[in-house]
């Protein structure tokens, strides 16, 4: 057992992440925490998301936001601040540009990758600090780094980060969370900090294993996985509740304290789902992440209470003892203790009524290249997207096949992750990482590659591959000479409809959602191929014919009551009448 403020405290934590709800959303999902039994919310900190670019620090007052929120909202607070996350998030975290300059040398002793940490680290460690217990505040723990023993073996690495940390004000205990094996343990944690253990099943063997290492840490389970995430284009993953509340019954029948992995999951917005490689060393297939992060928590990805939630309630309120106070997180203390009874889960916005958006206006992406693509880039060989300074998105490149010559393969090395092929401007193939078959192709001729990337490999010994092309070839030859122009998507703002001849696809189409009051929506494509769908100019994310996930989900804070703008990039074929679905509820497979 932990001790807070001298008294033997369990702390019952769960994980919401305040990158994945829109934060009008966030007292919602805290109150529904607390209305659970839990007595605590954990956050990641995504680098990423906080650094775009080297050196443009931004959108770090959500991070301290929430924290405040939490507060309100009677919570503790762990916070794990990076560098590296996991968390099927885009590169586990890590910025593009970082892992593009770097390579292997991130996550260790490097002094340029500790140089890019120690500036971070000074951004964001004050605004965890100032929230800390110790000065009034509800955060009690923060993490050094992620299961680091499941990538490296760089101790030097950890404890210039565990020293970065106090340096920079952390007064509360450090920790780190690995995988329950010998080899995780020993190689991701330090001596002098707790070591706390990740696992969804069998907590007695978890705790021995931790125990081999730790005898006297107290026990703590930092992710236990009630749920899990899905792959686009494999089955959706679901966790039976009943198997759930046993194991954290079991758990907590130990004596440990634990952080539900997820509590409250939320949404991959926009392009930030990580992706995965498959097999036991995680180094094989790769498998990007689909847009919705509902986790099969415990609280949906509308904020809904699932069985889950009840049946975890009724083990957390025998469990649980609220904290006595928490001076000055909360005005008298932290509320509903188990003697005063637990908070009911809030109440939910309204939903939409089930209808069908028109979209009546479209464009060529290629008419709309000039107002939307960055200054094309010549050089001999194609540039990758982090080159061309772009996280995400779409690059075309553009070369030339000499000729005249015989119709001869043409290969496409290191695809990632998807191209479309047009020779001479008629699309040819629909090129897949993995997939990527030879297409015969005759000579004079003018190749594009349209190139989309997927999420960014988040865990293993593959974390931080680039994006874009390696090489093309004709043959056997290196086909030189490209110009790519880099296509951003984050502002669809400058898409100009109604201008241009070009029927070809991808197309951006448009249409109007009348919506009676701000409500909880879920959007559906059939018909549809594969592409991105935003609101209000806010991406909700990518949608893909390929499953499992079938509906977006749209939060009430991103309409207004009259008329709401829905837009779709289809990359593959929109269907003959463009439109999109407004259904009741999710469909994730
Ligand atoms: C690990 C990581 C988390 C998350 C889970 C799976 O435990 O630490 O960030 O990726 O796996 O959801």
């Amino acid at each position: 057992m932990f001790l807070l403020d001298g008294a033997e405290f369990r702390v019952l934590s769960g994980a919401a992440h305040y990158f994945r709800t829109r934060p009008e959303q966030w007292p919602h999902r805290l109150r529904t925490l607390r209305a659970m039994g839990l007595n605590t919310v954990e956050t990641y900190v995504p680098w990423n998301l906080h650094e775009p670019r080297p050196g443009e620090l931004r959108r770090l007052a959500e991070l301290d936001a929430f924290l405040s929120a939490a507060a309100e909202a009677g919570l503790l607070a762990i916070v794990r601040p990076g560098p590296y996350i996991c968390a099927e998030w885009d590169n586990g975290g890590l910025p593009s540009w970082l892992t593009a300059a770097l390579g292997r040398r991130v996550r260790t002793r490097d002094p340029e990758y500790l140089d890019r940490v120690d500036r971070f680290f000074d951004a964001v460690v004050p605004v965890v600090a100032r929230h800390q217990v110790t000065r009034g505040g509800n955060v009690i723990m923060v993490q050094v780094e992620n299961e680091y023993g499941s990538y490296g073996s760089d101790a030097v690495y950890l404890r210039h980060l565990a020293e970065g940390l106090v340096a920079r004000g952390v007064e509360v205990p450090l920790f780190t969370s690995d995988g329950p094996e010998d080899h995780m343990l020993t190689g991701g944690s330090i001596p002098g900090v707790l070591a706390t253990v990740n696992f969804g099943s069998r907590p007695e063997e978890a705790f021995a294993a931790l125990r081999r290492h730790r005898p006297a840490d107290p026990l703590f389970c930092m992710e236990f996985w009630n749920g899990w995430f899905d792959h686009w284009g494999r089955e959706h993953t679901v966790r039976d509740a009943a198997d759930a509340a046993d194991t954290l019954e079991r758990l907590l029948a130990l004596g440990a304290s634990v952080n539900l992995y997820m509590a409250h999951g939320g949404t991959n917005f926009g392009t930030a789902a990580g992706a995965n490689r498959a097999g036991e060393l995680a180094d094989g297939e790769y498998r990007p992440v689909v847009t919705s992060y509902d986790y099969d928590a415990p609280i949906d990805e509308r904020g809904a209470p699932t069985e889950k939630f009840w049946r975890f309630r009724e083990i957390l309120t025998r469990y649980g003892a609220a904290p006595a106070g928490v001076p000055g997180a909360v005005p008298g203390g932290l509320p509903g203790g188990v003697s005063g009874g637990l908070p009911e889960p809030p109440p939910l916005p309204p939903v939409l009524p089930a209808g069908r958006v028109a979209l009546t206006e479209s464009v060529s992406l290629f008419d709309a290249l000039p107002a939307l693509a960055g200054p094309p880039v010549t050089s001999g060989t194609p540039p990758t997207f982090e080159e061309l300074g772009l996280d995400h998105g779409l690059v075309l490149y553009r070369l030339a096949v000499p000729g005249p010559r015989q119709p001869y393969p043409l290969a496409v090395d290191g695809l990632r992750d998807r191209a479309h092929l047009y020779v001479d401007g008629e699309r040819v193939a629909v090129l897949e990482r993995g997939r990527e078959h030879p297409v015969p192709v005759p000579g004079p001729a003018t190749v594009e590659l349209l190139v989309e990337s997927m999420g960014r490999t988040g865990y293993g010994p593959l974390l931080g591959e680039t994006k874009g092309v390696a090489a093309v070839r004709h043959e056997r030859q290196y086909l030189h000479g490209v110009t790519a122009w880099p296509i951003p998507l984050d502002d669809v703002s400058a898409v100009p409809y109604g201008t241009g001849a070009d029927r070809r696809c991808p197309a951006f189409h448009r249409g109007v959602l009348e919506a009676a009051e701000p409500a909880d929506g879920f959007l559906a494509l059939p018909g549809w191929g594969k592409g991105y769908v935003w609101v209000n100019g806010f991406c909700l994310g990518r949608y893909w014919e390929r499953g499992p996930q079938r509906t977006l989900y749209l939060p009430a804070p991103l309409l207004r009551a009259g008329e709401n703008e829905i837009t779709v990039l289809e990359l593959d074929g929109a269907p003959d009448a463009p439109a999109v679905e407004v259904r009741p509820g999710p469909e994730l497979g």
